[in-house]
């Protein structure tokens, strides 16, 4: 079978050109511990309910210098801390101890000045981190504890300061109803965030300009509400059913081609995606950074670009410096890539798919070159907890020579707009008919105890080209 396998993918690939990325599993936990003060404040987190592995999700991910930054949004209660890191270099275990960051004062629940529920990070190349706060917890409780308001904080990791904290006004983003999903950065004209608002009540998109320290929502309910055709899909054995609003975004690039002439253009594409939706769309950020777009509270009267469809259901998706965008397929447990530099339709191409190791690809980060996934089964999460017997999380990585968006300023080689016209149909045909398709060599997965063996009997490799996506 195997063998057949890898025929099928060689003959396959022979007018593929690339290679395709080998994605490997670097690190897989069952459930989230942490690096607790000491022995008896573990135990007592543990009999007052503070401490629910079951109830613990790991969601965004972020890597600077050493450390990838992991988010816990606080979905239900007994979840200790709702951000914290890891080592990112080798660890003995593969399933490390989270660290709590900045601090476990900083991640107290119901502190207003601390953490509340931190579902995504961003993080400059100076050590800034941005950090979005929703505010309120136990979301998926059915009833959600409201005491905080949402909050952007910028901290410092190189310094260990909060460089500024701001609280969005209630019409920006509500007390009672926002849901501050994912961010990109933009550091024209003094710095902006752009932050999906994944309310079901009022979505949106939110910016934040820095220099102004003011902020403003961009409201378009056809392109940032859920399309109830997309509310229902399937992850593995689990039928997800709720109309879900704006979540995943991405920064285009810098740099524009048109009429053959490469200009280094401020004004950038913002791509989203309501996660219950099979379509991108983008805003431009001339659009996004002018006040009146958001046009008193009322809907957005402007133009939105729709690229056009997906195979499936997204919510993490990050662009790269060579205006790539990588984004996840939910519902076909697939990590797609699309050239922005081409038409959306025809160019969207699958760089990985495995049904158990790529179940809910929920966030993605760039470290040294490698493109690495965070992976949290959250469709096993959704209705009943996870089994905590089993892995859950796993972050997986490939290297693909690419660094992040935040670093796009001189990775574009000119040249490669001069031939930017949209390829043939061979690979488009490919795209339709087949699926690379990854498997793990030598099987067992489920008690890795340390780094070595871990790497030497899970290696991920892309072993064949089947079926669609
Ligand atoms: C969590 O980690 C602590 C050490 O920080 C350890 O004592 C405890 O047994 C761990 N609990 C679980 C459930 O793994
Ligand atoms: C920015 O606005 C927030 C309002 O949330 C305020 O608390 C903060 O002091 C302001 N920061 C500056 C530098 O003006
Ligand atoms: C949410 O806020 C609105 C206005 O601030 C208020 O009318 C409503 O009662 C609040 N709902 C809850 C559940 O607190
Ligand atoms: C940005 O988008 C708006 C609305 O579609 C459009 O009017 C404007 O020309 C765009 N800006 C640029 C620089 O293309
Ligand atoms: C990341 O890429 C570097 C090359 O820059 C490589 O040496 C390293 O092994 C990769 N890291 C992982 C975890 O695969």
């Amino acid at each position: 079978m195997r063998a057949i396998n890898l025929t099928l993918f060689a003959a396959l690939c022979l007018g593929c050109g690339a290679q395709l990325p080998k994605f490997k599993v670097i690190r897989e936990w069952k459930y989230i511990n942490f690096t607790w003060a000491d022995e008896q404040t573990y135990e007592q987190a543990e009999t007052n309910g503070l401490y629910i592995p079951k109830n613990i999700v790991v969601s965004g991910l972020k890597h600077f210098e050493n450390h990838y930054y992991i988010t816990l949004p606080r979905m239900r209660d007994g979840v200790p801390a709702t951000l914290a890191r890891i080592p990112s270099g080798f660890t003995r275990s593969t399933a490390p101890l989270l660290e709590p960051y900045p601090s476990w004062s900083m991640n107290m629940q119901g502190d207003c000045n601390a953490l509340q529920n931190v579902q995504n990070i961003e993080i400059d190349p100076r050590g800034y981190l941005w950090i979005i706060d929703g505010g309120r917890v136990e979301t998926l409780n059915p009833k959600p504890i409201i005491k905080c308001p949402p909050k952007l904080i910028i901290y410092n990791i190189m310094n260990n300061i909060a460089m500024t904290t701001y609280t969005f006004p209630d019409e920006v983003a509500s007390f009672n109803g926002s849901y501050l999903y994912d961010l990109v950065l933009d550091f024209s004209d003094g710095g902006y965030a752009y932050i999906t608002d994944n309310s079901g009540k009022d979505p949106g998109l939110i910016v934040y300009s820095l220099k102004e320290n003011n902020s403003w929502k961009i409201r378009h309910g056809p392109s940032m509400r859920a399309d109830p055709n997309a509310a229902q899909f399937r992850v593995n054995e689990v039928t997800i059913s709720a109309p879900i609003n704006i979540a995943g975004i991405a920064l285009g690039p810098k740099v524009q081609a048109s009429d053959d002439k490469v200009k280094i253009s401020e004004d950038r594409e913002v791509y989203y995606a309501p996660l219950s939706s099979l379509r991108l769309f983008s805003l431009n950020t001339t659009v996004l950074k002018d006040v009146k777009s958001s046009n008193n509270g009322n809907e957005y009267q402007g133009a939105v670009m729709d690229l056009g469809e997906k195979p499936s259901q997204s919510v993490g998706m990050i662009m790269d410096n060579k205006a790539n965008l990588y984004y996840g397929l939910l519902g076909t447990n697939a990590v797609a890539k699309w050239d922005t530099k081409m038409t959306f339709q025809g160019n969207q191409r699958p760089i990985a798919r495995d049904p158990e190791y790529l179940q809910w690809v929920t966030s993605f980060t760039f470290d040294n070159g490698n493109l690495t996934v965070l992976v949290n089964k959250l469709n096993k999460f959704i209705y009943n907890g996870y089994n905590v017997n089993e892995a859950n999380f796993r972050l997986i990585t490939a290297f693909i020579d690419s660094k992040s968006y935040l670093e796009d300023n001189f990775a574009y080689d000119t040249n490669e707009y001069s031939t930017k016209e949209p390829q043939a149909s061979t690979s488009d045909q490919m795209y339709h008919n087949h699926m690379d398709h990854m498997a793990h060599i030598n099987g067992n997965m489920d008690t890795p105890s340390t780094a070595s063996k871990f790497f030497l009997s899970s290696v991920v490799v892309l072993v064949s080209l089947v079926l669609m996506l």
